[in-house]
């Protein structure tokens, strides 16, 4: 939520921002800014809407003079998304600039007593505090004055801060929003996300929490809550840098739907030797995997539906009970931990405030925690006890789709890691298990080259009112993935149910023509759900079938069907995902809707 970016070297500092913020806008992008000191003041260009009308307004950047700068692509919590309310912000006489993602709780309180002091605002935003406050402490050193308001403000913050008295050089701060810092050749940067730097660097440090950076066109040093300098090490980012580009795809999304196979052999691939799962990496004790007893699958959004999808799995496959909680549920909802318990927390950015948040519950009362994350060295992967990364690479549209693939892959290999050390398959099954994994891949290609046949069917539905998704067990789960990829990108209503539940309410919205995307991969439930479908159409549903090859019973009762090629019961979801996806994405592009943004919407949702 809210990328910021930062610049001071020898280069015009705009054109810089700017092209930082294009790799963070899909943190926000509700409005933007930047403010940069041309030697004389700190001047600030704001517009409301996607960056390129700011891009527009200052040509990319070449209106504005000066080498030291900071900006901002917005996703607005506090204030309506305004010109007056983007940021940056600043002080009175606009001698303090800040750029500000996260949220600071007390504002209220803080605008008040500032008021009190006579302090103007000009904006709805809680960041405009920041400024006042620090202009309130400031004397003669930065430093000093950061501290003060770090001591004053509640909250989650990553700052972007710049001072008209220290020409050339930039502050940044975070507590539970992040942030990093580049170390370029011919000037540092900071960022609130590793692709806005990796043009100009490849060297990044992680700053961690209260902790504070100073940045100057030669230098970078590092402070901590006391104000003590610290000593930081440089990460080397390996990313190709093609992989935050669009590549000639016509969205993010679609290109990110293709990379699906090459991220589910990246997840998979490095985990199997000598035809086992090993996840060393863990350090996990076979004695500490026998000795788990419940699991708590913790996540948001698409994370938590391949949390859903685990709980089949670990339940019917290694018989060990899992609860699976939306984190936001989660964390305040005093749950009943046992000590031998493992909490896992799934997150693509690592940074989803409300699952850090019940990562941080779970290890406040002294239980194990486990972080499948895909960025590395996020919040989540730093701080849980243990951390399984899944391979993706930068994921940029703001539906997921490799994202989830590969957390899918990640928790296949745990199932069946602990399901083999705690006796309840045999080394056969594992073998056969991993088999049918690696064919994966070339299946989901598979499925992938078929996009014209659901082109085809989602050009049919880009005005429908409403769609139902429906299944059972790991299909339930599936329909649950398949509604929210509609419905973010679409904006069409949609809903997914339980098969079984439909007769107890939802089955009074079918109407005719409704259309009712049913999945049935699970043979053990075809005739239940198939028995549905015939309830369904007989009150006039245009029935859609996902289903395994070889089911052509199915070909009496649904409209039209999609099948999906073999594979083991427990791992369908890799598989039937991706014609739902399809659907939502050409149904998107057809509505001409703003598939990579959608509205309202955020990658990484650092506020709860
Ligand atoms: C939907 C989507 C979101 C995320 C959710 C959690 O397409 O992307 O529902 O899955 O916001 O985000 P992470 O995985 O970053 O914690």
């Amino acid at each position: 939520m809210c990328g910021i970016v930062g610049y001071v070297g020898n280069s015009q500092a705009a054109p810089i921002l700017l092209d930082g913020l294009s790799k963070l806008e899909y943190r926000g992008y509700d409005s933007a800014g930047i403010a940069v000191y041309d030697g004389e003041k700190i001047h600030a260009q704001k517009a409301c809407g996607r960056l390129k009308v700011l891009s527009e307004l200052t040509h990319d950047g070449a209106t504005m003079p000066g080498t030291a700068g900071i900006g901002h692509t917005r996703w607005a919590t506090h204030g309506a998304p305004t010109g007056s309310n983007a940021h940056p912000h600043f002080n009175q006489d606009e001698s303090i600039a800040v750029v500000h993602n996260g949220i600071i709780e007390n504002y209220q309180k803080l605008k008040k007593y500032l008021e009190g002091k006579g302090f103007q605002f000009v904006s709805d935003t809680d960041t405009e505090v920041v400024a006042h406050l620090l202009d309130y402490y400031y004397k003669e050193d930065p430093m000093e004055a950061i501290l003060r308001v770090m001591n004053r403000v509640e909250g989650s913050y990553a700052l972007g801060i710049m001072f008209k008295s220290h020409p050339g050089v930039l502050y940044a701060v975070r507590k539970d929003s992040p942030l990093i810092v580049g170390h370029g050749g011919d000037g540092n940067l900071i960022a609130s996300d590793v692709p806005a730097v990796l043009k100009y660097t490849r060297n990044v440090y992680f700053i961690q929490n209260e902790e504070i950076a100073v940045l100057s066109g030669e230098s970078i040093s590092f402070y901590n809550v006391d104000g003590e300098e610290i000593a930081k090490e440089p990460s080397t980012i390996d990313w190709d840098i093609n992989a935050a580009e669009k590549g000639g795809y016509e969205h993010f999304m679609l290109k990110e739907m293709y990379e699906q196979p090459q991220t589910v052999r990246d997840t998979l691939s490095p985990r199997i030797k000598g035809g086992m799962v090993d996840i060393e990496e863990l350090g996990m004790s076979d004695e500490e995997i026998r000795g788990i007893g419940r699991l708590h699958i913790i996540a948001c959004g698409s994370a938590y539906h391949t949390g859903m999808t685990a709980k089949y799995i670990f339940e019917g496959m290694a018989r060990i009970p899992v609860d699976v909680d939306l984190a936001s549920e989660f964390r305040y909802r005093n749950p009943i931990l046992a000590e031998n318990d493992l909490v896992i927390i799934i997150s693509q950015s690592g940074e989803t405030a409300d699952s850090l948040a019940a990562l941080r519950e779970a290890k406040s009362r002294g239980i194990k925690t486990l972080g499948i994350v895909n960025v590395v060295g996020s919040s989540i992967a730093r701080e849980a006890d243990k951390v399984m990364y899944t391979w993706a690479g930068p994921e940029i549209a703001v539906a997921t789709t490799k994202a989830y693939s590969a957390q899918l892959i990640a928790e296949y290999l745990l199932a069946i890691k602990f399901a083999q050390v705690r006796g309840e398959i045999t080394e056969q099954q594992v073998v056969s298990y991993l088999k049918d994994l690696q064919k994966l891949p070339e299946q989901i290609e598979m499925l992938l080259s078929n996009k014209g046949k659901i082109q085809h069917f989602a050009n049919r539905y880009i005005s429908a009112k409403d769609v139902f998704f429906v299944g059972r067990g790991i299909d339930y789960a599936i329909s649950l993935e398949g509604s929210l990829k509609l419905k973010e990108i679409s904006y069409i209503h949609s809903e997914a149910y339980a098969a079984g539940e439909l007769k107890h309410g939802t089955i009074s919205l079918i109407e005719e023509g409704t259309l009712v995307a049913s999945v049935l991969t699970q043979e053990e439930l075809y005739k239940k759900t198939i028995s549905n479908i015939v309830e369904l159409k007989s009150r006039g549903a245009f029935v859609l079938a996902v289903t395994n090859t070889g089911n052509t019973e199915i070909e009496k009762a649904a409209d039209y069907v999609i099948y999906i090629p073999q594979t083991n019961r427990w791992f369908t979801n890799s598989l039937a995902i991706i014609p739902l996806q399809l659907f939502s994405y050409y149904v998107a592009v057809g509505k001409g809707c703003d598939v990579d943004k959608p509205r309202n919407l955020a990658k990484s949702v650092t506020v709860e």
